[in-house]
Parts: structure tokens; sequence; C-alpha cells
């Protein structure tokens, strides 16, 4: 049989197709427009094993991971992924397995994708759960399209508006508004919390839910929730909740104790799976009871013999994904799961410790907007900084001198050059003093020396660049040797 490759090199005579049936070309013509047959043999390049390996290399060394430093980025959990995890996910049974194969061929992974639900559905205090969406925006997307489905089988499809806090991710209007939904923003207030009074001025019956993090963007706790949920509820309207910063609670409380109505969690971040480089991700959408019957189908389930894909769900919201989700990434986070138990919960304690310290190690150095105890993460800004002739963005350049990777930098929007550091719970005392004493030094560089500072990076390997050519004129294209 002639590999893929091969077919490819050039036009051969006869074809043979993966399952072993021989093709003439002609025949397979005769049903491709003649102006879109290619005659000549593709133009790729024809290397070997050993020039690709080496090109991969290259890229993975210039390439910063959690495996190579400190990686403190605000509202990514970019937490430590245990090797482990990835033989698993490995195992030939499930990296051979079809999508299309059949349930009675599947239950392996079936039973796992199962059991994640109930585990997952334990840990949000949830009634029903879809493993399907392939991202946390995505997962957003998935939830509020089931609320705008709840609401028209209601008949209470006049139900318009989504409020958003202004400290909010940017994908969660962005998703709102991909459900037709319009977005109306409420403050927050000085302990940069949902403001109460703001939020009842905003309430009417056209109001459809509101989406929250909690903690929320800032890493504090919005200690309000519960008032937030009765007004809500009160008014017939849903809470969503952003599972994005759930690894600040996991074990300590839960979505549904909270009073909210869909959470999406983003297992790339809480459940240590892989998330460098856009993917591959997963988020899951749970759901209370009554909005159950909208998840995407095919559902998985437990008939007490066996596990099978439901597709009988008439009021589903339909397929949001290809198959099922990344399955290798469902795998991981099934795996981390079953290997953390109750320690889940120390997990969340130590990444709020972790952000406690740092927060007040740096306190003094830099100004801290909302001087609040945080969660798992807090916001900085470089407002100081910036008036004495170095950015947030310098901040976060001469930071990958000394080997770490920035911080989230100009997120949460309502502070004014934001640093958001988040350290996770996978690193050691000794890891946080040494960013702690990097972050002190580079206010006190600002201090005396603002120019030194922007001159950085210089140990990268990219150096400084000019970052107004390379946005006007990118080069996109690998060539050896061209850094
Ligand atoms: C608060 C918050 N919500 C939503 C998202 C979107 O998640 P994802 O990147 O998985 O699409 C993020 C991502 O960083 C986030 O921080």
């Amino acid at each position: 049989m002639k590999s893929i490759f091969e077919k490819t090199k050039g036009i051969s005579e006869k074809y043979v197709g993966i399952v072993g049936e021989e093709y003439n070309f002609n025949d397979i013509c005769e049903f491709i427009p003649e102006n879109f047959v290619r005659r000549e043999a593709i133009d790729l390049p024809q290397l070997s094993e050993l020039e690709v390996l080496r090109h991969y290399k290259e890229l993975s060394d210039r390439n910063f991971c959690i495996e190579k430093g400190f990686y403190p980025l605000g509202s990514c959990t970019m937490k430590y992924n245990p090797k482990v995890n990835e033989l698993l996910a490995n195992l030939e049974g499930f990296t051979n397995l079809h999508p299309l194969q059949s349930d009675e061929d599947s239950q392996g992974a079936l039973e796992l994708m199962y059991k994640l639900q109930e585990k997952l559905k334990y840990i949000t205090g949830m009634d029903a759960i879809t493993l399907q969406p392939a991202a946390g925006a995505h997962g957003e997307l998935t939830g509020m399209m089931i609320i705008k489905k709840y609401f028209e089988t209601k008949g209470e499809s006049y139900r318009n508006k989504v409020i958003i806090p202004d400290s909010a991710h940017g994908t969660n209007p962005a998703s709102a508004k991909m459900c037709g939904f319009d977005i109306v923003e409420v403050k927050s207030n000085e302990k940069g919390q949902v403001d109460i009074e703001a939020l009842k001025a905003l309430i009417d019956d056209n109001v459809a839910a509101i989406m929250m993090t909690n903690p929320n963007t800032l890493g504090i706790f919005e200690e309000n929730v519960l008032e937030i949920s009765d007004i809500m509820h009160k008014n017939g309207s849903l809470l969503y909740y952003d599972g994005a910063n759930f690894n600040a609670i996991m074990g300590w409380t839960n979505p549904a104790l909270m009073g909210f109505d869909v959470v999406h969690l983003n297992l790339h971040k809480t459940f240590a799976t892989p998330h460098g480089g856009g993917g591959p991700g997963a988020g899951p959408v749970a759901v209370v009871d009554k909005l159950k019957d909208f998840l995407p189908v095919p559902t998985i389930e437990f008939d007490g013999e066996k596990y099978y894909r439901n597709y009988n769900l008439p009021n589903s919201i339909g397929k949001v994904r290809g198959f099922y989700g990344n399955f290798g990434v469902l795998v991981r986070a099934y795996a981390y799961i079953l290997m953390m138990g109750t320690n889940l919960k120390l997990a969340s304690a130590d990444a709020v410790l972790n952000a406690n310290y740092i927060k007040e190690k740096l306190k003094n150095a830099y100004d801290l907007p909302y001087d609040e105890p945080c969660m798992h993460e807090f916001v900085l800004s470089g407002e100081r900084q910036h008036k004495q002739g170095v950015s947030t963005l310098g901040i976060a350049k001469r930071l990958m001198d000394s080997n770490y990777h920035p911080p989230t930098v100009y997120f949460p929007l309502i502070v004014h050059e934001a640093i958001m550091i988040e350290p996770t719970e996978s690193e050691s005392k000794e890891v946080l003093d040494g960013f702690i004493d990097t972050m002190l030094k580079i206010a006190k560089e600002i201090e005396e020396n603002p120019q030194e500072v922007l001159k950085a990076p210089q140990t990268t390997p990219i150096k400084k660049v000019d970052e107004t050519l390379a946005a006007r004129q990118p080069n996109l294209t690998y060539k050896v040797n061209q850094i």
C-alpha cells in the first residue's frame, strides 16, 4: 500500500486508498472540476526524519515552558502538569480509538468520560454536564446557547440582556453577544466587587442572566454573591459562572452553593492539562437540573450495564463540536483528579497562600489598587513605574531576562498598567522568593536607570525587537538560522 506521503509526491496512474482499494486517476478526476485538478507534483519540502526532528527540537529550545521556569501568567493557572498523565493519555487503547467506533467498542473511553463527568459534577455541585466544548470561551458560548434556548422554550424570548461586570474577561461579552444577547456592564465598587446598588438599577424583565467569575479577575472573592444570586433569581434570570478561576476554590465552596445555574471549567487550567500555544483544551459545561435537557448531544450516559452516547435529547442545543472534544485532555484531567483526591482542596489553599505571600512582599514597591486579601491571584499596577519611564510592558520584558515568564499584563482593563500575578500551588518558597527579589530589583532599576530596563530582553532567543516593524512587516516564514 502506498503511503499518503508517496501519493503527494507525484500524480501516478493508480491511487491506493487507505483501506486498500485501487482507484484509477481518471475516475477520480471525473468528479473534480478541471480547474481544481492538480497535474504536477505538489511542492512539499522533502526532508529526512533527522532534519524534521532538528527543526522541532530547535523550536522547542526557543520556547518557554513551565519546565524551564516560573510562569505566573494571571488568569491562566499555569500549574505543573504531571508527566504520568501523559503516559496515561498515550495508552494505545485510547490513542488508537476512532471516534466513529461503536459504543460497544469504546466502553473504556466512555467509562472514563462518564466517571470524569461524575467527578466534575461533584466538584461543582451541579446536576448534569457536557465534556464537549474545547476551551473556556467555547464553554461560555455553549452555556449562553443553553440559557437562550431555556428562555425560548419557556416563552421568554424577550429576555435579551446579559449583565457582565466591568472586570470580566473579554470572552464573556463576546460569547453572550454571539448568542444574540445585548451586553449591559455593571460597575465594580471600591473593593473591586460587583456594586450591588448599580446591579439593582440594571434589573428588569429583559435580563436573561449575569455572567460572573468568582473569584473575579482581580483575584477577589465576590462576598455578596448570595445576594446577587437572590436578586437575579427573584427576577427570573439565571447566573453563569466563568470557572477560569476555579483553582482558588476547589473543595472549599462551589458554584452551586453560590447560586449559579451554569458553569464552565477550563480543564486546561485547574485540572493540570497542557494549554500552551492555544490548546488543545477542554471547557466542560455543568448545569442545574432544569437546564439538563438543553445540553449538547450526545450526552454520555450509563444504563447500569454499559456506557453509551445518548442522542435522544429533543431540546438539546445540538452538537457544539465534531466528535467529542479533546479526548486526550479528558484522560489527563481524570488522572489528575484521581491522583489528587482530597488534596485538590490543599492545592487551592496553597495557590491562595502563594498569591497572598507575593502580594504582601510587592505591595510597597508597586501600586496595589485593591489592597484586599486575594485568592489565587492579584493585580498590581505599574502606574508608578510608568511615570518613571517604564511601562508595564517594559517590566514584563525585563522579567524575561531573569528566566521568568511575564505575568498577564494590561488585564483586567479596570486597572491601569495592570500586572496580574498567579503563582499557582506548584512552586516552592525559594522560587517565589526569587521572583519577588527580581520584581523588587526591577522596581529599583526603574527608579535609578530606566533606560537600562528598556533594552530588555537581552538574554532570550529573540532579543528586543522593533515592534512597529514586526507589526507592519511580519515575517512569519521559518528559516534555519534566520534569527
Ligand atoms: C476569566 C477568564 N474567562 C475565560 C477565559 C477563556 O478561556 P479559554 O482561554 O480556555 O478559552 C479566560 C482565559 O484566560 C479567563 O481568564
